[in-house]
């Protein structure tokens, strides 16, 4: 028997029993002839004395051992003498006096240290030893709380009535915005499975078949480019459900995760029950992003009207050319210095705009590079529309209206991360609603979906498909969180015709439309129930969750940010008979 108890369930009230521990040395201290071992597991980690007294051999063994050796310990649990306690460690009351000590397995010098949360090493020699980063407590209470998080699901989903139904990885192409992953066939030379973006297409079908409530922890894969909160394969609560509207799927996923937080992070509050719900145009005019940070305010102002008239050559172009004068009001930023402004502009500048006036407001007057361009009036009705005050500053976009708040959305993040404006504590869940349903796409000159394909445009505007496309909205919507977009979902096309449409806006061909989705317009014509349903990212909720700033903390073994595996060496070169046998040549 290795163990009669794991490291971390030892308390005061086992005292005086003999036990059995097994585990790695997480540190190790002498102090006056005496050893002491933190030894650790999953669970926990306990103070282990070797006293001089003890067998030469035993004495021997001890002292060649080194950090992350795996050891057994038997010994007794004895409280700590007064005074000595530790109540950082939950076992800290307690320590066990060994009796035998036996070395299960050595470890080499560590290329970084396990026992500290600090990251000393590269990130790429963290993904390298992926096996001893993944000891530390951080990384392991991470993987915890993602079990949690998915355990959690699964128990309210079952009890709503879902089934858990796996899919195929090997498919065909289901699109979603990036590019496939291709498997090619070895016994059908030249052709290739694709690996899905998501399971979309399966969980529609799954709905077409009666399944009514579905859902699955589903892994995804995208060849795209890679950012903190992007991997090439990721993880989704996929599910779907017949015979719902819109709200039934948001009020689902919303009790979810209403209950799901309190339990798994009581730490966590939700900024706000039930979440508010703002359609796509309102929280681009508000926040400047369709994924809003609502932990904090600094909303986007409209003061164009305040300014019709102004001398102020910028903000009268920007008006003459249909643009608009918007602002944002940061708090305690009126003295700024000249070098953070001209910082700032940098910012704004990538984010689109040309310029970046600013309006400082102090004790002594207003100051910044558009005071002297503007009247008594003008300062007193922007004040008054947008409740500034001494010591603010107010930071205008000057542009076409999609410019400018993309260029205040940017800003005002920046503004949140200078200020400490966003509590990290805070769960600030919402809904977008009312997406446009194409996306005009300057390059290629064709619409494309927003969302993705099958989803369903809201009926009133099925007349605008040939007129005006552009004004077209979908029934889809997003789950965003503190700036992250959490989930998506949508109520789908469950008609051959409307599907069919659909297509063809896209440009496709009927052979390719029959080549490509062929079997999803056929089901639909055998009893397609009306269905709809979302996909939240586990990855990033957990991510939130855990306080970590990208995805790749929260996942056991991600690629890293060039997206290799450098643990396995991934992607690697394989066997030329290997490719013969697939009919690969490269050129
Ligand atoms: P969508 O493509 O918006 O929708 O994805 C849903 C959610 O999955 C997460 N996500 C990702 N997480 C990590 N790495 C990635 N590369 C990545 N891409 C997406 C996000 C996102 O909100 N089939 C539809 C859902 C549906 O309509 O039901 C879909 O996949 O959190």
């Amino acid at each position: 028997m290795y163990r009669t108890h794991t490291c971390g369930e030892l308390r005061a009230s086992h005292a005086g029993q003999t036990v059995t521990l097994s585990g790695w040395v997480h540190r190790r201290r002498d102090h006056g002839g005496v050893a002491f071992f933190d030894l650790r597991d999953r669970t926990g980690i306990i103070q282990v004395t070797i006293n001089p007294d003890l067998a030469k051999e035993t004495l021997d063994v001890v002292s060649n051992v080194r950090f992350e050796w795996v050891l057994q310990i038997e010994g007794i649990v004895q409280k700590r003498p007064d005074g000595m306690a530790n109540p950082k460690m939950e076992t800290g009351e307690i320590e066990i006096i060994a009796k035998n000590v036996t070395v299960l397995n050595p470890a080499k010098t560590l290329p970084f240290m396990v026992s500290t949360d600090t990251d000393l090493a590269d990130e790429n020699t963290r993904l390298k030893y992926r096996y001893l980063d993944l000891r530390r407590e951080r990384m392991t209470r991470n993987m915890v709380l993602r079990h949690k998080v998915i355990k959690f699901m699964r128990d309210y989903l079952d009890e709503q009535g879902f089934i858990e139904i796996e899919t195929p990885i090997m498919f065909k192409a289901t699109p979603e915005g990036a590019r496939d992953y291709l498997v090619p066939s070895r016994v059908f030379p030249g052709q290739f499975y694709a690996l899905p973006q998501s399971p979309q297409q399966l969980k529609q079908l799954l709905m077409v078949a009666g399944m009514d409530k579905y859902f699955q922890i589903a892994r995804c894969f995208r060849d795209e480019d890679l950012r903190g909160d992007r991997q090439p394969e990721f993880t989704q609560l996929d599910l779907e459900m017949s015979f719902v509207h819109r709200d039934d799927v948001l009020a689902l996923v919303e009790d979810l995760f209403t209950k799901m937080i309190p339990a798994v992070t009581p730490n966590k509050k939700l900024l706000s029950a039930p979440w508010p719900k703002f359609s796509y145009l309102e929280v681009l005019e508000k926040y400047g992003s369709d994924k809003p940070d609502l932990r904090f305010g600094m909303e986007l102002i409209d003061v164009s009207d305040i300014f019709a008239k102004s001398e102020f050559k910028v903000f009268q172009s920007a008006l003459a050319a249909g643009g608009v004068i918007k602002c944002i009001v940061a708090p305690r930023s009126a003295d700024m210095s000249r070098k953070e402004v001209d910082a700032l502009t940098e910012v704004a500048k990538t984010l689109g705009a040309k310029g970046m006036p600013t309006i400082a407001i102090t004790a002594e007057g207003v100051k910044g590079s558009a005071a002297k361009f503007v009247t008594t009036e003008e300062v007193e009705a922007l004040k008054s529309k947008t409740g500034a005050g001494v010591g603010d500053l107010i930071v205008f976009a000057t542009d076409e209206r999609k410019v400018a708040n993309k260029v205040l959305g940017g800003l005002r993040l920046w503004f949140r991360d200078k200020l400490n404006l966003a509590d990290k504590d805070m769960m600030a869940f919402a809904w977008v609603v009312d997406f446009p349903f194409f996306a005009y796409n300057e390059e290629s000159k064709a619409w494309e979906s927003e969302h993705h394909p099958f989803t369903m445009p809201k009926m009133e505007d099925l007349p605008k498909f040939d007129t005006d496309p552009g004004e077209v909205l979908s029934d889809a919507y997003d789950m965003v969180c503190n700036g992250y977009e959490t989930a998506s979902g949508s109520i789908r096309i469950h008609r051959r015709d409307i599907q069919m449409k659909m297509f063809q806006m896209l440009g496709l061909s009927d052979e390719d439309i029959q080549a490509k989705f062929g079997h999803m317009l056929e089901a639909f014509e055998y009893g397609a129930p009306p269905h709809g349903g979302m996909a939240p990212g586990i990855d990033r909720l957990v991510m939130l969750l855990a306080d970590e700033p990208n995805i790749r903390e929260v996942i056991a073994f991600p690629k890293n940010q060039a997206g290799r595996d450098v643990m396995a060496d991934a992607p690697s070169a394989v066997e030329p008979k290997q490719l013969k046998e697939l009919h690969i040549k490269f050129e």
